[in-house]
């Protein structure tokens, strides 16, 4: 397999096209973290190599849930091969207990367990900050029919169970996790990007220790530390 040219370099990743292969791309994992939409960036030596080490097993964890996912194999500690896919304009949030801007936008504490997980969407915009949106805004924005979001909200939901139940033999509870989804050629639907400490809240099951991206953004310390943590806790787990 030959990596071709750069097609794409977002805030952690970039993406390869692959030769005499149109249907796939070599993702690249970079050491990048940012936070607040950019406006706080670091290079943490070695983020990209662990977040491509967990997502690697949560990715299996889905395939042998039966839920499809853009991952296909990882080829390097650096790069996974995926499927091609055109990203769905939304950050599918889902949350299980309350935390970050869901207790700042509604003024409840961190940590309340919410009755049932719920969905929420993000509109996938660096101008505009990835602003909440409703239904209503994105029939409006023409982004997704009433169909794809109907299909996000249940896979999102399958998804968050599979995760809830694998990280909780690691000792870890899944407080929220965001998801991207994109259509492959023959219009399917599938789980795509990465899951991983920067794209989740993990929090310690006993001591609600934060081990995410959190303390990056809250400048907790310890970071690459948790995220290692993430990874040799869910490296034993039999899905
Ligand atoms: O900040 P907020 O509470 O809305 O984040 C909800 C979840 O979505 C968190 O797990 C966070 O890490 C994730 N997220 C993300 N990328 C963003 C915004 C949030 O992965 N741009």
């Amino acid at each position: 397999m030959e990596k071709g040219h750069m097609i794409y370099e977002g805030k952690a990743k970039r993406v390869y096209e692959v030769i005499h292969s149109p249907e796939t791309v070599i993702v690249e994992y970079k050491d990048d973290a940012t936070a607040f939409n950019g406006a706080k960036h670091a290079s943490l030596e070695g983020k990209g190599v662990l977040n491509l080490a967990i997502s690697t097993i949560i990715f299996e964890w889905l395939k042998q849930a039966g839920i499809a996912s853009h991952y296909i194999r990882t080829l390097s500690d650096r790069e996974m091969l995926v499927r091609r896919v055109e990203i769905v304009p939304l950050e599918v949030v889902v949350r299980n207990r309350v935390a970050g801007s869901l207790a700042k936008r509604l003024g409840i504490a961190e940590g309340v367990t919410l009755t049932e997980p719920f969905v929420e969407w993000y509109y996938k915009n660096d101008d505009l900050g990835d602003p909440l949106v409703t239904e209503a805004h994105i029939r409006v924005l023409g982004v997704a029919t009433p169909e794809i979001l109907a299909s996000l909200e249940t896979q999102a939901q399958k998804i968050n169970q599979v995760l809830r139940t694998n990280l909780h033999k690691a000792g870890i509870e899944l407080v929220d996790a965001k998801f991207e989804f994109g259509l492959t050629q023959d219009g399917t639907l599938i789980l795509a990007d990465e899951i991983s400490p920067d794209t989740c809240r993990f929090w310690d099951t006993s001591t609600e220790e934060k081990l995410d991206k959190d303390r990056f953004r809250r400048d907790l310390g310890g970071v690459m530390e948790a995220y290692q943590e993430i990874l040799r806790r869910i490296k034993g787990v039999q899905a």
